[in-house]
């Protein structure tokens, strides 16, 4: 059994494990990735004040995500086909998730259908929905995410449509992956992934088959879902998906104060600073870098999360310590995921909740209610002196 301390140590055993053609679904950005990058490398250039002397006992990380409960400020953001990452993959994750404390958001995209993902937990999880042309599928998708007992809608804006990851184009991306003489050769190496696949029957996006018109296998799925989402989205829409919900209505996506002000108009209950992990609009500023402007247009009334690029508790603590509210990891419990299935999902959590303990304690602090700025030294130009 290797030992983890890392998220990184956990990155390299998944990359070991799984097919090439989901690694690289997971591990790109789109085009240059100069924004897929710059998530990650920017949280590095915000440094903590050390301060000594502080009596450190009775630290909790606990704190509240919209109104509920969180062991940590961390949610696991929506991922699509995580059920290729792992056989059974959303059900694995949600279930870490639920042990540790923490929300798991369901993708509309995923192999595990909500109702699956409901049956296999107790408590009740965050759906993510994209909107998509078909408006009775639409609707009935909502309803499903109602009778789950989805406790938060968290509605993707910033997916109308694609942005390119050249790898996904060159491998053939697939759920499940079609059999070209490559893939067959990469599949060959990869007998552990092989082995569960074979025992789950869940392989295709069971949001979708059976669910959308027309859609009834694989092919039909593929001519589906590249024709389905709706680029017609805009905000008259979303307050309308608001209503239809009628639920704690999260907005993630948001990049720019002006979108942010917009979000707060139709009333959300919390928006998520996010740039899709840098899988969308290649050079588009870092989800950390924008989190301050936008914080200062509405971090008073709204609650504010941010994701993109986090792999560790340090980058938790800055996130928190600027002002979010909480957090999301994507690739971070991918990679857990991968490696080592559920448990894998589980040590992701348990590294990331060691260092934002030790590290806000380090920093002079016992909770994460009273984190603030204070505890960061952030470089005068981080935000950038944009024209
Ligand atoms: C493989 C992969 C698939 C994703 N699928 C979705 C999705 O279905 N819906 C969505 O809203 N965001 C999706 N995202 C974006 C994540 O929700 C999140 O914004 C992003 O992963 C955060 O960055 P991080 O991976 O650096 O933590 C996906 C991200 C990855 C890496």
């Amino acid at each position: 059994m290797p030992v983890i301390t890392t998220i990184e140590d956990l990155h390299r055993i998944y990359r070991r494990r799984v097919p090439k053609m989901f690694y690289d679904y997971c591990e790109t950005g789109s085009w240059t990735e100069q924004t897929f990058r710059d998530n990650c490398s920017d949280f590095a250039k915000i440094r903590l004040r050390q301060r000594v002397a502080v009596d450190m006992e009775g630290r909790s990380t606990a704190t509240r995500m919209i109104g509920q409960d969180v062991a940590m400020p961390v949610a696991l953001a929506p991922v699509g086909m995580t059920g290729m990452q792992a056989a059974d993959g959303e059900i694995k994750a949600a279930r870490a998730a639920e042990k540790f404390g923490v929300p798991f958001t369901l993708s509309t995209m995923s192999i595990c259908s909500i109702e699956d993902v409901a049956a296999h937990t107790e408590k009740p999880f965050w759906f993510q929905l994209y909107v998509m042309r078909d408006q009775d599928y639409l609707a009935n998708l909502i309803q499903r995410a109602k009778a789950a007992n989805c406790s938060a809608l968290v509605l993707t804006l910033d997916l109308q449509i694609l942005g390119q990851r050249h790898k996904d184009i060159k491998n053939g991306l697939s759920a499940p992956p079609k059999m070209t003489i490559p893939t067959m050769a990469n599949l060959a190496t990869k007998w552990g992934w092989g082995l569960e696949m074979l025992q789950t029957k869940r392989r295709f996006f069971g949001n979708i088959i059976g669910h959308a018109k027309g859609v009834t296998d694989a092919s039909s799925l593929v001519d589906w879902t590249a024709s389905n989402f709706d680029p017609r989205l805009d905000w008259s829409q979303v307050r309308k998906l608001k209503e239809d919900w009628g639920g704690k209505l999260i907005l993630k996506g948001i990049l720019d104060a002006e979108d942010a002000r917009r979000a707060l108009d139709v009333g959300a209950d919390a928006i998520i600073v996010s740039n899709h992990g840098g899988r969308q609009l290649d050079g588009a500023l870092s989800s950390i870098r924008a989190l301050p402007s936008i914080l200062r247009a509405v971090g008073d009334q709204i609650e504010v999360h941010v994701d993109g690029g986090i792999r560790s508790g340090q980058d938790v603590l800055k996130a928190v310590a600027l002002g979010a509210t909480g957090t999301y990891i994507g690739r971070a419990f991918v990679y857990g995921l991968g490696a080592m299935g559920e448990a894998g999902v589980t040590r992701a959590l348990k590294v990331i909740h060691k260092e934002l303990d030790t590290t806000m304690a380090l920093c002079g602090r016992k909770s994460i209610d009273g984190l603030d700025r204070d505890i960061l030294l952030v470089p005068k130009d981080f935000e950038g002196d944009w024209a």
